[in-house]
Formats: C-alpha cells, sequence, structure tokens
C-alpha cells in the first residue's frame, strides 16, 4: 500500500470516527458536564431548562436560534441564568458547537 492510500484511509477513517461520536461524548469531549446535565442544574443551568427558553423560537426559525445560543457558547457570558458565567468556547470548532446546540435544543419538554 502506497503512502497516498494510507492517508486517504487515514482521513476516512477521522470521518467516521467524528461522526460516530454521540452528542453526550461531544458535551465529554469538551468538559461541558462539567457544568451542565440534561435535568439537573449544576454551575450552568440544565440542559432542559434551555430547550425549554428557546422551544418557541427554536420552532420557528431553527436555523436563526442554533446559531444564537451557538454564538453565546463560542463567546461566554452570563445573566440570563443567573450571575455565574459561562467562559468562552473560542476553541471548540464550530460544526461541534453546533452539534452540541442542537442536540440540546432537541430536548423534550422537562414539563409535561
Ligand atoms: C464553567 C462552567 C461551564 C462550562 C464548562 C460550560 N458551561 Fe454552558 N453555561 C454555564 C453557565 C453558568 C451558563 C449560564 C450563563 C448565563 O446565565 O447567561 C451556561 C449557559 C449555556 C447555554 C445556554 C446559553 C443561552 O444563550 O441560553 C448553553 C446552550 C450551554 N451553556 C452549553 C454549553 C456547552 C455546549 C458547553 C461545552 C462546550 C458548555 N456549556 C460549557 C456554565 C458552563
Amino acid at each position: 500500500m502506497n503512502c497516498l492510500t494510507n492517508g486517504i484511509l487515514a482521513a476516512v477513517g477521522l470521518v467516521v470516527s467524528t461522526e460516530v461520536l454521540a452528542m453526550d461524548e461531544l458535551h465529554k469531549k469538551y468538559a461541558c458536564t462539567a457544568c451542565h446535565a440534561d435535568s439537573k442544574k449544576l454551575v450552568g443551568p440544565a440542559y432542559q431548562d434551555v430547550a425549554d427558553k428557546y422551544r418557541e423560537a427554536y420552532k420557528k426559525d431553527p436555523m436563526a436560534t442554533t446559531a444564537k445560543v451557538a454564538a453565546k457558547v463560542k463567546a461566554g457570558g452570563s445573566g440570563v441564568y443567573g450571575p455565574v458565567p459561562m467562559p468562552p468556547h473560542g476553541h471548540v470548532p464550530e460544526a461541534d458547537v453546533q452539534k452540541m446546540v442542537r442536540a440540546v435544543l432537541d430536548m423534550p419538554s422537562s414539563k409535561k
């Protein structure tokens, strides 16, 4: 096998392995789970509370709402859920931020 083939196989392997990474894995990979859980407030708000907050906006305009929340995750900030700030996550690739934000916004309501 020549170098080129090896390179291509390696690249394909990379793409496949990141694609099958579950949402939970991404949240763990970027240590979001240190401050966030699905249904319980830790340092940051429960993901379900975030989903509830944006439910209407997300239904109306999923793209814009995802972009807005993704921008907040990247830039960090405080004041929406309390005085504790979320640190900026500028190092996390945009595609991964969007995937994680969509996973959060897609969560079913905690209130029946
Ligand atoms: C050091 C703790 C901490 C870490 C790490 C952290 N967050 Fe947060 N997060 C917070 C806090 C605190 C808030 C609430 C900020 C506010 O009140 O405005 C928040 C808010 C959010 C929101 C809601 C934003 C909004 O506009 O409503 C989302 C979504 C979110 N975090 C996702 C993530 C993701 C994804 C990661 C990993 C890349 C992450 N967080 C890592 C503490 C953290």
